[in-house]
């Protein structure tokens, strides 16, 4: 199958591609030959990929190191992006999880978890789409989560911000419907990444807590969203068991065994 956006067409900015997903967006669609913005905050990583990626595939990679909880950083990439009409790819991916109760938790993390995930996409998407659709062939895919559709308490900011996006994701292609820009919301099950091993999740949870059929590589997760994009799906799910995990947590009858889990990762 044809993809969707031709091999080489524009430039893929990407948030958080300093690691997991958004460093293997960057490495997938600098082999389709499309140039790149990269940003996160950290420089050196970014600094390292992008030098690598020019050198292995000879594409344009720049990179803008922006912390997104910062009012002023947030406000460069939107300059950045605004009036451009070079932009094939926005792919809104940076993110971080919290673990415990959201009374119990930090008051700079909601906020900061509602800029990072839900601010910075809502406005790099505003600020970009105008340039998308004069471009013609275009994506937004912005990196929700299998959280977004299951309630779970220990990490009520995080699920609730991952279905804005879902939300925000499926509305926002509709409008769209007319122009030749797609949305995705991308929402991966566990995926190995860098994002179970801030402090937080060391001092409460370990990987093997989660069975390794569910696991899957950041390399499968592009590879099925990018996939997907070309099949037009505009909510993906990173594959069947996550597709039959969501239909079963979505069943009345498993309300007390997600209660159970619940409560676990509460502690
Ligand atoms: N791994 C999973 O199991 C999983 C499952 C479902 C969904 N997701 C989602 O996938 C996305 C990517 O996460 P990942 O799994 O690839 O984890 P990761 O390796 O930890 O990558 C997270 C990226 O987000 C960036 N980031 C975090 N806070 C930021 C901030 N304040 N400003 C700018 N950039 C920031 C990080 O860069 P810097 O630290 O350099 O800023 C990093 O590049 C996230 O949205 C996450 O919610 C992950």
């Amino acid at each position: 199958m044809d993809h969707f956006i031709a091999g080489g067409a524009g430039t893929a900015f990407i948030t958080g591609a300093s690691s997991g997903i958004g460093a293997t967006f960057a490495r997938t669609l600098a082999e389709r030959g499309h140039g790149l913005i990269l940003t996160a905050r950290r420089e050196e990583r970014l600094q390292a990929l992008a030098g690598e990626l020019r050198e292995r595939f000879g594409v344009h990679a720049e990179v803008v190191p922006a912390d997104l909880t910062r009012d002023t950083d947030l406000d460069r990439l939107v300059e950045l992006v605004s009036g451009r009409e070079d932009l094939s790819y926005l792919v809104n991916n940076a993110g971080f999880g919290t673990m415990g109760r959201f009374v119990d938790i930090d008051a700079a993390k909601p906020r900061n978890m509602l800029r990072v995930h839900c601010e910075a996409a809502v406005r790099l998407s505003h600020a970009a789409l105008p340039g998308m659709i004069a471009l013609g062939r275009a994506a937004i895919i912005n990196v929700s989560s299998v959280a977004g559709f299951v309630a779970a308490g220990g990490s009520a900011m995080y699920g609730s911000t991952k279905a804005f996006l879902i939300a925000f994701s499926e509305a926002l292609g509709l409008e769209l419907r007319d122009t030749e820009v797609r949305v995705q919301a991308l929402c991966p099950g566990f995926t190995y990444t860098e994002f179970h091993d801030s402090p937080e999740f060391k001092a409460r949870w370990d990987r093997s807590d989660i069975p390794k059929m569910l696991w899957l590589s950041a390399e499968r997760v592009v590879h099925i969203s990018l996939r997907a994009l070309d099949r037009n799906r505009p909510v993906c799910v990173t594959g069947f068991r996550y597709r039959l995990i969501i239909a079963l947590a979505r069943n009345p009858l498993m309300r007390p065994l997600l209660r159970r889990f619940s409560k676990r990762r509460e502690r």
